[in-house]
């Protein structure tokens, strides 16, 4: 008896010193830019040719990637996706994979990806320890596809998917942005492709992410139509969101044959859940998908704190955090005063949605 409980003390204890937000939110997942280039310029993230990149010098080294990875597992985090601009673009990525899947309480190290040189680096990933990733496609049409990415081969990408599945890699999730007008009649397409090669498809709402993509409400497809259209062709069951906490509800089909899940970030916003921090390349802790600001991190790895240091300052920012955004866009757009021009927010391509 005295043993149970001096037990469920330790656990209490652990529990109440867990880092949590302004909004009583644990930290639980980090998503880390490895880099803001992308060989793609799809129209809903990075429409124009030209941005201001980070300077290369700025651009965190593999070492420093791996030191605040560790602290931030120390801090309660689980999940590590790697993103980008677009990740692969980032040379001898298989080497920081190889670190952080070493890291010990990290449970899921995964990756999103455009695809785009997956066949060629699939294995040497594979092998240093990555298990998991989503691959944006948006349309099955190679010519839309190529209207869409600005300049991406389908094939190429396709070649890439399935050397993804000859690899044993699972479960591989295939993403797309779904915009009115312009691939809103490739849903079917896309879901029966993915229940014949056994992928996972997740339909995502266009969001009003950056400061260049020209968002409007109109070119939105809600979760709802989503659902309605899939669903005449494939009767579907709620499953709900993976953890309680990701951004994408899940759906199987009733007849057994795979699922589908839908992020809802702007009819369904998903705020008053959200564990996700975001390290940008250039080493800014960014609280949220629409943040104007992050907090540099950067300065105190090379500037000779130590990791207890930088731990505390995480930890600082963490318990300030506020964020609700979608949630907030939600009531503007209700009351019909949302304006995405408002904010001036940290482009797409540093964040990696
Ligand atoms: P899983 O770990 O497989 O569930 O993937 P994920 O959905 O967390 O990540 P992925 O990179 O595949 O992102 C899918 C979509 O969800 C993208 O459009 C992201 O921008 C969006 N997304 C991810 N996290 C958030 C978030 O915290 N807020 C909002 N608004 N969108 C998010
Ligand atoms: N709205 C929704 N999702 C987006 N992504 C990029 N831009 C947008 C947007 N405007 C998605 C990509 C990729 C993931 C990282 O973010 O399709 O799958
Ligand atoms: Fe497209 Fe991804 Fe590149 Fe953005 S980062 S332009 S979504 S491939
Ligand atoms: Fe989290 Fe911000 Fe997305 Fe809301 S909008 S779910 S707070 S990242």
């Amino acid at each position: 008896m005295e043993a149970s409980l001096l037990r469920l003390r330790r656990l209490l204890c652990i529990v109440m010193a867990m880092l949590r937000d302004g909004y009583n939110r644990l930290i639980k997942d980090v998503r880390i830019s490895v880099t803001d280039r992308c060989n793609f310029r799809c129209t809903y993230c990075m429409p124009s040719d030209e941005y201001e990149w980070i300077d290369k010098k700025e651009i965190l080294r593999f070492e420093e990637i791996t030191r605040l990875a560790k602290i931030f597992v120390q801090l309660g985090v689980e999940k590590i996706r790697l993103t980008g601009g677009e990740p692969l673009v980032r040379r001898n990525l298989e080497l920081l994979v190889a670190e952080l899947a070493r890291i010990p309480g990290l449970e899921d190290l995964c990756l999103t990806t455009n695809g785009s040189l997956l066949s060629e680096k699939i294995e040497g990933l594979e092998k240093a320890g990555l298990r998991r990733i989503n691959v944006s496609i948006d349309t099955l049409n190679p010519e839309k596809f190529e209207r869409i990415t600005k300049r991406g081969d389908l094939d190429k990408v396709l070649e890439g998917l399935f050397a993804a599945k000859s690899c044993g890699l699972g479960p591989i999730k295939i993403n797309a942005v779904i915009e009115r007008g312009v691939n809103d009649d490739d849903i079917l397409d896309l879901v029966e492709f993915s229940r014949e090669n056994g992928f996972s498809m997740r339909f995502i709402e266009y969001m009003d992410v950056g400061n260049t993509n020209s968002w409007t409400s109109e070119k939105l497809v809600s979760k709802k139509e989503i659902l309605e259209k899939i669903r005449a062709r494939f009767p579907l069951r709620e499953v709900g969101r993976e953890n309680g906490s990701a951004p994408a509800v899940d759906y199987e089909f009733i007849d057994g044959r795979g699922e589908v899940g839908i992020v809802a970030s702007v009819t369904e916003p998903f705020c008053a859940t959200c564990n996700r921090a975001r390290l940008t390349a250039d080493g800014k802790l960014v609280t949220c998908l629409f943040s104007s600001v992050g907090h540099d991190l950067k300065a105190l790895l090379r500037g000779g704190s130590t990791d207890q240091e930088i731990s505390e300052f995480v930890a600082g920012i963490w318990k300030q955090r506020k964020d609700r955004y979608s949630a907030e866009r939600l009531e503007a757009l209700q009351s019909s005063t949302y304006d995405p021009k408002q904010r001036k927010k940290i482009e797409m391509i540093t964040l990696g949605g």
